[in-house]
């Protein structure tokens, strides 16, 4: 199921803030994979920021097989013809194999070379093309513009966050989508699961406030997720989705 299936530990969704540090757990999904954990005495998420603790949480992880793309991503994507795309901090590819499925060609672009390598496996076990990319994002420029940019669950602070939608924004063809989608600041107290530091949490108007410019905004707003738990139980995770066409 896209963006379902999610399965999150009934714990209770922790009320630290940036900077605190306890070790509550868990988490969350961005598309079915589980990937949000806190690091007991470390901080909240301290590991957002830092590509070799990303690389560690993935590889905690191991390869799960396809889990299915994000439910916004593939409502998004299906609505238009397939193209070449590049989706940005995309992690194991999760949503780049779909789009591979559907006959775009698509470039994975991650500082995480262990998500990287699952992507991988998970392109040959689907017998799709997907080439995947290491760079930081912040560093990274496209080589060619393409007709769909994707920016799914990349979770940083303020002005990282806002320089990664801008640089979105260059790799889009004349023409081209932009699809932003993210944990809304107001899952923090509305939804379950995701990260919880403030810092990294965002509105569908701060993209719009930053690129609303450049893209023609076809869709802002707020997104609710139905997450499973352990227990069997829904519980609802706040999200926004942002869709753009480069004018
Ligand atoms: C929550 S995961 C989302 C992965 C994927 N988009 C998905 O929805 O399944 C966030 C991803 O952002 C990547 N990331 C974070 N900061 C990055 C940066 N500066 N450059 C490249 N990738 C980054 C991490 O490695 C991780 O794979």
């Amino acid at each position: 199921m896209a963006g379902g299936g999610v399965r999150l530990k009934k714990s209770p969704v922790s009320s630290l803030q940036s900077g605190s540090h306890q070790s509550s757990v868990i988490s969350q999904n961005a598309s079915g994979s589980g990937i949000w954990h806190l690091v007991p005495g470390t901080g909240a998420y301290p590991f957002l920021m830092d590509r070799h603790a990303w690389n560690e949480r993935y590889r905690e992880r191991g390869f799960h097989g396809h889990t299915g793309a994000n439910r916004f991503f593939v409502e998004i994507a299906s609505a238009l013809a397939p193209g070449a795309a590049y989706d940005l901090a995309g992690g194991e590819g999760h949503n780049a194999v779909w789009l591979a499925e559907h006959g775009w060609r698509v470039t994975v672009v991650d500082w995480s070379e262990v998500a990287l390598e699952t992507g991988r496996l998970l392109a040959a076990e689907r017998v799709v093309e997907v080439d995947f990319e290491e760079a930081d994002l912040l560093e990274w420029r496209p080589v060619e513009l393409r007709d769909l940019v994707a920016m799914v669950y990349l979770q940083i602070p303020p002005r990282e966050r806002q320089a990664a939608w801008c640089t979105a924004v260059d790799a889009l063809a004349p023409g081209g989508t932009l699809a932003i989608i993210g944990h809304d600041s107001s899952n923090l107290t509305e939804g379950c699961g995701g990260p919880q530091s403030p810092d990294v949490l965002y509105t569908a108007d701060e993209v719009v406030e930053v690129i609303g410019d450049r893209v023609e905004i076809l869709r802002a707003g707020l997104v609710s997720r139905p997450v499973v738990l352990d227990d069997g139980t829904t519980a609802i995770a706040m999200d926004n989705v942002v869709v753009g066409r480069l004018r």
